[in-house]
């Protein structure tokens, strides 16, 4: 059980969570409990020896006493699966240390010491890629969060700050290319065609932050001139035949360089910028100082491989790991309780940049749907924690999107309240009070508060209370006054069964009804459980524009009639609220079908007017075809299953087909024509042929719904005369979903043409796992077998796995066989890769919120993993929890 949890426990009662704990349930980690480390490490000397079965690592630490911490006689050195070989103390052997656990305790009579330990790891065998690692034939780290530990003892925290030194050797046609973090100070050849390199990095970090990457590798490389005039030297390296498709990544690094100097005012500080791509990992990628570890597909594009999502994911992924130089590496987390200090802020800023290089409103509608497809069902779930949660198991399964995408809105509202120049002063004054520091949340408020001169009292419980605020919007009229009634409700999540209300900054505008248009943007603050507002001069009732550019991550309930919504569709000039409405339109309507409350003639009015709406926006030539693809998205079967208190996924997927296919058939020609045109514009990365790109694909979904066999015909030739994968995976997408000849052609014409090509080959074991097929659970199950496919590699089994626990046909079949394969695959890969595995519990986890039938058998595998003995502490975690 959960204390921490649990809602009737008191918050931090450490001796009710001891007493209730079995002795072998993992510990549980609270924030309250912080102490700073009892010694300070200034240096750190690392010595590899470098073999892809063995490696040989010497550490050696300089302590000293932390005047600021309690006095100890002993350091507690972080251990995860290894054995000290040796120990010396300021050069002597010595004995005077124990094992506790997994870490090494140390007795150190003085106030100052070198500790040297020698440790052997096996990097072949670590499965987990977490501390070092082997991947196709090169050796690579990833450290954060608890990594480093299991490479040598370490107090394996990031409020350690040390300088590193590191050295390596190795066989030099193995690993001909030897790196870590900051500068290459030296290198030479050793003895029996060895070499070896030693870096130095003079900015001191947390051990999550340290990288080493030896193999045989080529690199795209370049230079920058930073804007005070120093140039640094940029490598993208890649295994060789990859270097040709490195061209995006660089133009994307360079983007990202300048962008940071100009908007946040941060210019990078060593004389070299490393990004490695590796093809095994368990995440996007990682912001080791001066060493980013990238996966693979956040580094390889281009046209005939990537699709412009892709290309998109590459350039905001760079940005996001290099922003990290400041926002994560200078400035750093206190403890892992703070990671929503870095990776929200980071997220914001990456999030900022990308609307400068692209749409702004696009971007922001993306974010905004993967806010709400991936975020508001964790906030609504058993998962749900705050940005800054208060205690933990398991580190890895807090890489949320609460933390991430929610900690990016909070920070979002921020600037909103302050306005752009006050932001600027805020974030100043936060770089320059902590830069070298380990800080806090608290600390980012404050300095906001004092840079950018707000009172954010308040608005602290953001960071403290989870659950997505719900706020209800009603505008009444009288004589010439309207009057806008708010009221907000946070719900109660797990361990937090009282909320008080939040501070939520609300952009609205208000139509007059006659003129069509509005008296200008205002930003009110929500922040009492209930606020009325009056507006004068309104001899007829305005319509309502809410939450503008989605301000404040919250539900918005609004008394609204389905005309004012087509109204808002078709013209308010806030392209956010434009595509809000039409959601809203649908949205409405699918829950009325859902519910079954709908009778023939309401469900053709309802389908009718979101009919007309869509047909205004592909006959709107004001709009460009990238916002018209995104106004022509319906609302994903996840999102809607969240609007409902029960949802039943499988009337869902059949309300949402139906209303597809009937909006498909009703638009025929319309479709056809905007397929016509978009298919005449020559492939490029402008924006417009991307647009055309989009609108081509939604043109094609919504044909294929209405009617198969023309669209089969359609996505067949598009992907015959594919110049580029957007528009082959496009064809490919749509013929997945459909039974015949072309279907398995396709399939077998895209394999041959990609084999080999990892990158490419994830994408066809996706395309069928999350296909609308009716039988894409059998192919799954048979794609399990294929020989491409593996369970060591991350990428692949989210292309296959991932693909169908997020296909919510496959996985909420009626059976349970959806769920019944995602608890067999779970259970197998638990013991090769915890912190993969343990991301797919979550699905299982949304069991409450799902109808009865189908909640049991989800419930079901839960108790069956629970059950299974010798379960990671990742996994653990996460199913004790969706269990509650
Ligand atoms: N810190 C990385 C990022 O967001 C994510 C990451 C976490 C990578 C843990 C690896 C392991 O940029
Ligand atoms: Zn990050």
């Amino acid at each position: 059980m959960d204390i921490a949890r649990t809602p009737s426990t008191p918050e931090g009662n450490p001796e009710m969570a001891d007493a209730a704990e079995s002795p072998h349930e993992p510990a549980v980690i609270r924030r309250s409990d912080y102490k700073p480390f009892a010694w300070r490490v200034p240096e750190v000397s690392l010595d590899f020896a470098l073999g892809l079965e063995e490696t040989h690592v010497t550490a050696v630490l300089a302590v000293e006493r932390n005047p600021q911490a309690d006095a100890s006689p002993t350091i507690h050195l972080d251990g995860d699966g290894l054995e000290p070989l040796t120990v010396k103390i300021d050069g002597e052997v010595a004995t005077s240390w124990s094992m506790e656990g997994n870490d090494l305790i140390v007795s150190l009579p003085g106030d100052a010491h070198q500790i040297e330990v020698t440790t052997k790891i096996n990097p072949s065998a670590n499965t987990a890629l977490m501390g070092l690692f082997a991947s196709g034939g090169m050796l690579c780290t990833q450290c954060e969060a608890e990594g480093f530990r299991r490479i040598t003892f370490f107090p394996d925290r990031p409020d350690v700050l040390s300088v590193y030194r590191v050295r390596m050797s190795g066989p030099k046609a193995q690993f001909p290319v030897l790196l870590s973090n900051g500068n290459l100070e030296a290198e030479g050849d050793g003895e029996d065609g060895t070499h070896w390199a030693q870096w130095h990095d003079p900015w001191p970090k947390p051990s999550y932050l340290f990288a080493l990457v030896a193999g045989d590798l080529i690199a795209n490389s370049d230079i920058f001139n930073t804007v005070s005039g120093r140039e640094v030297a940029l490598n993208i390296w890649v295994r060789e035949g990859d270097e040709g498709r490195t061209g995006h990544a660089m133009e994307s690094l360079k983007k990202s360089m300048r962008w940071d100097e100009e908007t946040f005012g941060r210019e990078y500080d060593l004389d070299l910028f490393n990004i490695v791509a590796v093809s095994d990992f368990n995440m996007g990628a990682m912001e080791n100082k001066g060493l980013n570890v990238f996966n693979t597909k956040y580094v390889l594009a281009d046209e005939d491989t990537a699709t412009d999502v892709d290309f998109d994911g590459v350039e905001g992924v760079i940005a996001h790991e290099y922003f990290h130089n400041w926002s994560g590496n200078r400035v750093t987390c206190r403890d892992w309780f703070q990671l929503s200090l870095k990776e929200g802020f980071t997220v914001l800023r990456d999030q900022l940049f990308s609307q400068d290089m692209g749409s702004a409103p696009v971007k922001r509608i993306e974010d905004v749907r993967v806010l709400r497809g991936a975020q508001f069902p964790e906030d609504s779930g058993p998962l749900a924690h705050p940005i800054r949660p208060d205690s933990f198991r398991e580190i890895s399964n807090f890489y949320t999107a609460t933390i991430y995408n929610k900690g990016a809105e909070v920070i979002r509202m921020i600037r909103t309240m302050a306005g752009e120049e006050a932001f600027r002063k805020g974030t100043d004054l936060y770089f320059d009070r902590h830069d070298g520091e380990a800080a806090t949340c608290e600390d980012f408020v404050k300095a906001m508060e004092d840079g950018a001169g707000l009172d954010l009292t308040q608005f602290r419980l953001w960071y403290s209370q989870a659950g997505t605020p719900k706020v209800s919007v009603r505008l009444t009229h009288e004589g010439d006054t309207a009057t806008l009634h708010l009221s907000q409700e946070v719900p109660p999540t797990p361990g937090q069964s009282d909320k008080q209300p939040m501070p939520i900054p609300i952009k609205l505008a208000l139509f007059d009804r006659d003129s069509g248009e509005h008296r200008g943007e205002q930003l009110i603050t929500l922040d009492k459980a209930q606020v009325s507002l009056s507006f004068d001069g309104f001899a007829k009732p305005p319509i309502l524009s809410v939450n503008r550019g989605f301000s404040a991550p919250i539900v918005v309930h609004r008394d609204i009639s389905s005309d004012e919504l087509v109204f808002l569709a078709a013209r308010d000039d806030d392209p956010f609220a434009r595509y809000e409405a039409l959601q809203d339109l649908v949205v409405g309507h699918l829950k009325d079908a859902v519910d079954g409350s709908l009778d023939d003639a309401a469900r053709k009015d309802a389908r009718q007017a979101i009919t007309s709406a869509i047909a205004a926006v592909l006959a709107d030539d004001t709009l460009d075809d990238s916002m018209r693809g995104e106004l022509l998205v319906l609302p994903s079967e996840s999102y809607l299953a969240e609007t409902m208190l029960v949802a039943d996924p499988g009337r869902i997927h059949a309300e949402r087909q139906s209303l597809r296919a009937a909006i498909g058939s009703a638009l025929e020609p319309e479709f056809t024509a905007v397929y016509q045109r978009a298919s005449q514009v020559p492939y490029s990365l402008s924006a417009e042929a991307r647009g055309a790109r989009k609108v081509k694909t939604q043109a094609l979904v919504y044909l294929a719904a209405g009617n198969p066999d023309l669209a089969a015909t359609m996505a067949a030739a598009q992907y015959d005369s594919a110049n580029n994968m957007t528009d082959r995976q496009g064809a490919m997408m749509v013929l997945c979903g459909l039974e015949g000849i072309e279907r398995t052609n396709k399939l077998i014409d895209f394999y041959n043409r990609y084999k080999g090509n990892a990158l490419v080959i994830d994408k066809w074991f996706a395309l069928q796992a999350g296909s609308m097929h009716p039988a894409a659970l059998a192919h799954v199950k048979a794609l399990a077998d294929h020989p491409d496919f593996t369970m060591k590699n991350p990428n692949r089994v989210r292309s296959l796995f991932m693909a169908m626990a997020y296909n919510p046909q496959a996985f909420h079949a009626e059976d349970g066989e959806g769920y019944r394969m995602i608890g067999d695959f779970i259970l197998a890969l638990d013991p090769i890769n915890p912190q993969t595995a343990a991301r797919f519990v979550p699905q299982l986890g949304k069991w409450r919120r799902i109808e009865p039938g189908r909640s049991a058998l989800m419930r079901e595998q839960l108790e069956r993993i629970a059950a299974a003995p010798g379960l990671s502490r990742d996994t653990h975690e996460q199913v004790s929890r969706s269990l509650g």
